[in-house]
């Protein structure tokens, strides 16, 4: 129990401020434990009074909760408030407008990539501009339960598309916007989507990516692979209008095929700005997100509605404490589950004002981020560690020079945070005074699962503390057997919440082995933890064959394949490192084939196939070349050792069961010291 005035003498502990707890929703310990337990031992009740707020058709009459989680026993599956009839877009905007009245509050301050570009979103534009994009999203002929793909910047236009989709019932995919054409084919095909939405294109930061002809290519993948499902491109005139204030559009000359692209303006602008909800039940589905897996191919996580709605509203709501008069920013991007829950789908079910923002933290300044705070005084902020870590090179005198005093709770999401980068954020950009909240969640979990609530929980920095609302974390040793008390090893969950995934999208089996066969009766994270003493819980990193770049989940297995399509390669191996700004980076070990040459211009030929396999957050830091790998008598590639070489590690522990134990003298002297 970490109690206040007893210094723990292991870890510095952080209490939350006097004025915080003034107005809090849970403003102490004891508060917290006690809506914990209830959550616990009474989740139906505690699920129910949850609902109250939010408008249902039918309201929920069954059991809130039912499920399995023992692959063993039956086919795993999670339902809530099954039954009940709702429609998320008019939760998070016509509840709003009509029985809230916040209509003319505003719902975004939208932030462009440059400073010149600005635009404030109120509610009930919101809600117009919505309803028109449903209309023109039917009149492409999408109907309830259609996949709609959606390649997408930071602009309005995501957030009007995401809840249109919703509005009318149809699933959206979003592809982060800096996928490969490849990636983004992969995804449209996977979830075989009737249209896609784009944009001509966007700059991020100085650079210019032209989303129409990178989505043409992946139509063109599509095609090439006999499954082309879109019929209709929509493309937002972003660069040519918003950007250079014309019409023509021809500066980046886009293809146009007149029969499957429709300019956003002409399609969507003469649209009714009225459009009834659809009626869904609370397990229909809401949103694919495709995430890394470790076998290579991205797994298409599925969310439905009802539960993901509840769960994100109420997350935001606790672990920003939010208030009515905040300005909250969330800097990740829509392209990632960060987004969809915590810039669209929890700020607006909780009518917040928000800061949408295009651009990236250094552009065209390394003030930018603090620029931003001070110009719409946000009071809430939410970023990454390799944003803090980036940020934190430059000093605090680019801090100085804004004005910070509107931050009162500062969040992290994404990856570890190490304790540098924790002091760093709580002193120099929250300058003492603000509690900073390290969410641990992942994609499947839709919201945060272990997490701080910054009126209550005393803070030590690197952890993210205790579990949320109807979260039973446990952690198994390689048995499987329980772990009590002080522990570490793998961190699972016992029960659902009503954000967990419900699905791999039409893959039921990869669903249940990804998650459920390895400890029947768990959800397995995937990531290491430990428990100390106080009972909270410290994130040790992946123990799959997952690395986190720059908070990006990335799967070794996918980057092997792209980098083993190159004609020269005979096999690649990857593995993770250190890295001081990113987390981790990609080393790569590439075995050639007879008779071709390592130079530069072969790494050069490597790096351009990852980029264009999977984007440019998969670009390896550092390739070696590897005359061997080493393997055990079966064949099987010993990454431990490969880790250990790329990390200059110099006990390698036992190397018995390798085939060959020389080749890790060879590698190990030709280890690269300097990123490639
Ligand atoms: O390894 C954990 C790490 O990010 C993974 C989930 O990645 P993704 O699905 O892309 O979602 C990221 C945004 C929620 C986790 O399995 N991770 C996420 N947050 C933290 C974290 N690791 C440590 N501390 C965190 N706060």
């Amino acid at each position: 129990m970490v109690v206040p005035g007893q210094q723990n003498t292991e870890e510095k502990v952080f209490y939350p401020p006097e004025d915080l707890r003034v107005d809090a929703h849970v403003p102490d310990l004891n508060s917290y434990r006690a809506l914990y337990k209830k959550s616990i031992e009474e989740p139906e009740e505690f699920w129910r009074d949850v609902a109250q707020e939010f408008y249902w058709k039918e309201p929920p009459s069954g059991r809130m909760l039912q499920y399995n989680f023992d692959v063993t026993k039956d086919k795993v599956q999670i339902k809530f408030m099954e039954g009940a009839k709702t429609n998320m877009c008019y939760n998070v905007l016509d509840r709003n407008v009509l029985d809230r009245n916040l209509g003319t509050k505003v719902a975004f301050h939208w932030e462009g990539n440059s400073p010149d570009h600005h635009l404030t979103i109120t509610y009930s534009q919101l809600l117009k501009q919505v309803c028109r994009c449903a209309n023109a999203l039917k009149q492409m002929g999408v109907q309830k339960g259609d996949r709609v793909a959606i390649y997408l910047p930071m602009i309005p236009e995501l957030v009007y598309s995401m809840l249109a989709c919703a509005r009318i019932g149809a699933v959206h995919s979003i592809v982060f916007a800096g996928f490969s054409s490849e990636s983004l084919a992969e995804r449209i095909m996977d979830a075989q989507c009737t249209v896609l939405v784009t944009a001509d294109g966007v700059y991020r930061g100085e650079k210019l990516i032209k989303l129409k002809q990178i989505s043409d290519e992946a139509l063109d993948h599509c095609r090439e692979k006999g499954s082309l499902t879109v019929q209709k491109c929509l493309v937002v005139k972003h660069h040519a209008f918003r950007i250079h204030g014309n019409d023509t559009c021809n500066k980046l000359q886009t293809r146009w095929n007149a029969e499957c692209d429709v300019w956003w303006d002409e399609a969507v602008d003469s649209e009714s700005d009225e459009c009834d909800p659809e009626w869904m039940d609370a397990e229909d589905p809401l949103f694919i997100l495709y995430t890394s897996g470790s076998t290579g191919k991205p797994k298409g996580v599925l969310h439905t509605i009802a539960g993901y709605l509840l769960y994100t509203s109420l997350t935001f709501k606790y672990v920003f404490d939010h208030h009515h008069d905040d300005i909250y920013w969330c800097t990740a991007d829509i392209g990632w589950i960060t987004g969809h829950s915590y810039i669209t789908y929890g700020p607006l079910a909780n009518g917040a004002t928000s800061v949408l923002f295009e651009g990236i933290p250094i552009h065209p300044h390394v003030g930018r981020f603090w620029e931003i705070i001070e110009k719409y005084s946000v009071s809430k902020f939410y970023t990454a560690p390799t944003a803090i870590r980036l940020l934190m090179k430059y000093g605090r005198e680019p801090l100085n020079k804004y004005d910070l005093s509107s931050l009162r709770v500062l969040g992290t999401v994404g990856e570890p945070i190490n304790p540098e980068a924790w002091l760093w954020y709580h002193d120099a950009v929250g300058q003492g005074r603000c509690p900073v909240v390290d969410t641990f969640w992942q994609t499947e979990t839709g919201g945060h699962v272990l997490t701080p609530l910054p009126g209550a929980t005393p803070l030590k920095p690197g952890s993210a503390t205790l579990p949320f609302f109807g979260v039973l974390p446990t952690i198994l040793n390689e048995h499987g057997e329980e772990l009590e008390g002080e522990a570490e090893g793998y961190l699972v969950f016992q029960r659902p919440w009503p954000g967990i995934m419900r699905g791999v999208y039409g893959n039921q089996e990869r669903f249940e082995n990804t998650y459920f066969r390895k400890f029947p009766g768990f959800y397995v994270t995937g990531d290491g933890c430990r428990r100390d003493k106080d009972g909270y819980y410290w994130i040790t990193g992946r123990i799959d064959d997952m690395l986190n770049v720059s908070g990006h989940l990335l799967s070794t297995a996918e980057v092997e394949a792209a980098l083993s399509e190159h004609s020269a390669v005979a096999e690649a191996a990857v593995v993770s490192r250190p890295h001081s700004v990113k987390g981790e980076c990609l080393y790569c070990f590439v075995t050639l084939k007879d008779c071709r040459e390592f130079n530069h211009t072969l790494m050069d030929e490597l790096k351009r196939k990852v980029r264009e396999k999977i984007g440019p957050i998969a670009t390896p830091d550092f390739i070696q070349n590897a005359p061997g790998l080493p393997k055990t008598r079966s064949g099987k590639i010993m990454r431990r050792v490969l880790r250990q070489i790329a990390r200059n590690e110099k006990d390698l522990g036992d190397l018995s069961t390798l085939a060959d134990p020389n080749i890790v003298e060879v590698l190990l002297s030709q280890r690269c010291e300097a990123a490639a």
